[in-house]
């Protein structure tokens, strides 16, 4: 296991080159599996998601494998098995985008029941009513949900909640159907339209991603093609908050600028400098922030992978700041350890209040989730002293080269074995 060490109070400075978006890819490395051919995927993040699915891939029965940096080359023409064991898939949340690709190329699926979130339960009651609504039948038996279908028959669905997973769940599974499927209140991220694309692009049909009616023409089969993933936006939203959190100036590149409108937004309004370019934005703070209140909604809202990092950024801001976190039942645990760094947030079910105006001091602390690592990272940058940040697995996850990029822009950062002591970092 291994642990950051980081010393605190440089002012991030230079250039970062963002990877590609992680929950995109994730989704479109499962939507390769509906196509009997081979797909070339660029831009694919080397975060450990990505390799988690890959073995599934192979594991399957089909091949995944990097025949260039970034580049994922997926033949799934040989796929000869639906059912995903848990053992298989309990490493990842993305594995229940199985379920919409594997009924959508067999009729029948078997996967591993999706395990509780780092922040509250998981619930799948979405993606099972999608299906249903296709024709499929499901059951739950030895912690697998068995979802099959005769026929696959398009449907006019409708989305109780705005939910990511079922939206391209229910896509999956519709592009093959007989007749045209509606799906209305669907999510709306970037990374809906990029599986969208994807998709198109190897021969299906599929109008209105990006909106909250998606209408899906079943077709025949789907033919290879090469495709690249947007980029992330999440990871250049937490670049964005982490050049004004250490007070710096920072060209954030290859980034989709509409994409990052909401963070942008409440950056200006606390009194960072935002300058948008075609395909990078550039922050820059050397001044007092002034507090601002946030609430976290499904796209274009504020984006809830970015709640711990602009909450952290609110700590060294004038004011007391209000944070609703709209979309998870409980994604405040991290606050506990931003306590140990001694910052005074009172959290009351999906509201925190934050305090400005203190003054962070260095402490080892463990992430709860792939989000509160980064924010973590970026409170030990503001903070006094040497922090020491746990549990790296969630930042692997979704951060490709994190240290990497990090001390580029000038940070004081050091990944470490857990039981080596800072000072031999060469940090304090
Ligand atoms: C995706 O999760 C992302 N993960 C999450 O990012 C992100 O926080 C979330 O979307 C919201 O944007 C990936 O893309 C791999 P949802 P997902 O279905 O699809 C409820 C990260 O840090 N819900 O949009 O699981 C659910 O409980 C991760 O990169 C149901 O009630 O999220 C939640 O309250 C963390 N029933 C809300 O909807 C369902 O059947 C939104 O969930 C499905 C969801």
């Amino acid at each position: 296991m291994s642990k950051y060490v980081i010393l605190g109070g440089a002012k991030l400075s230079g250039e970062v080159e963002i990877s590609g978006a992680k929950n995109s890819a994730v989704a479109l490395i499962v939507a390769a599996l509906l196509v009997k051919d081979v797909c070339v995927i660029e831009n694919v993040p080397a975060v450990s998601d990505t390799y988690v699915l890959m073995d599934i891939i192979n594991q399957l029965g089909g091949s995944a494998e990097f025949i260039d940096k970034g580049v994922l080359r997926i033949d799934a023409r040989l796929v000869d098995k639906f059912e995903a064991p848990y053992e298989m898939v309990s490493k990842i949340r993305a594995s229940s985008y199985l379920m919409g690709a594997l009924l959508g190329r067999f009729g029948h699926a078997r996967v591993a029941m999706p395990g509780g979130c780092d922040f509250g339960v998981r619930p799948i009651d979405l993606h099972l009513k999608g299906f249903m609504a296709l024709g499929a039948q499901y059951s739950v038996e030895y912690g697998l949900v068995d979802i099959r279908a005769e026929k696959l028959t398009g449907a006019g669905i409708y989305m109780d909640k705005v939910s990511v997973g079922a939206t391209i769940n229910v896509m999956m599974a519709a592009v093959m159907a007989e007749g045209q499927t509606v799906i209305e209140n669907a999510a709306k991220e970037p990374h809906i339209v990029d599986v969208a694309n994807f998709l198109n692009s190897m021969g299906a049909n599929i109008k209105g991603a990006g909106t909250d009616i998606i209408k899906i023409k079943g077709v025949e089969a789907l033919h290879g093609g090469t495709y690249p993933v947007i980029p992330d936006q999440i990871e250049a939203g937490t670049f964005m908050v982490a050049a004004a959190a250490t007070r710096g100036d920072v060209l954030i590149k290859n980034v989709i600028p509409k994409h990052l409108d909401s963070i942008s937004a409440k950056l200006l309004e606390m009194g960072v400098e935002i300058t948008e370019y075609d395909d990078s934005v550039r922050v820059k703070c050397d001044g007092p922030l002034k507090k601002a209140n946030f609430t976290t909604m499904p796209y274009p809202g504020f984006p809830t992978d970015l709640q711990p990092q602009m909450l952290t950024l609110l700590l060294s801001t004038e004011g007391t700041s209000i944070v609703t976190e709209n979309v998870w039942d409980n994604r405040f645990k991290y606050v506990e350890e931003l306590r140990r760094m001694g910052a005074n947030i009172t959290v009351d079910g999906r509201c925190a209040v934050v305090e400005g105006g203190g003054k962070l001091t260095g402490s080892p602390v463990s992430s709860t989730d792939l989000r509160a690592g980064a924010a973590l990272v970026i409170a030990g940058l503001m903070a006094d002293g040497v922090t020491e940040v746990y549990n790296l697995k969630y930042i692997d996850r979704g951060y490709e080269s994190f240290e990497q990029k990090l001390r580029s822009l000038g940070a004081q950062i050091t990944r470490r074995k857990d039981g080596e002591k800072s000072k031999d970092a060469g940090i304090a």
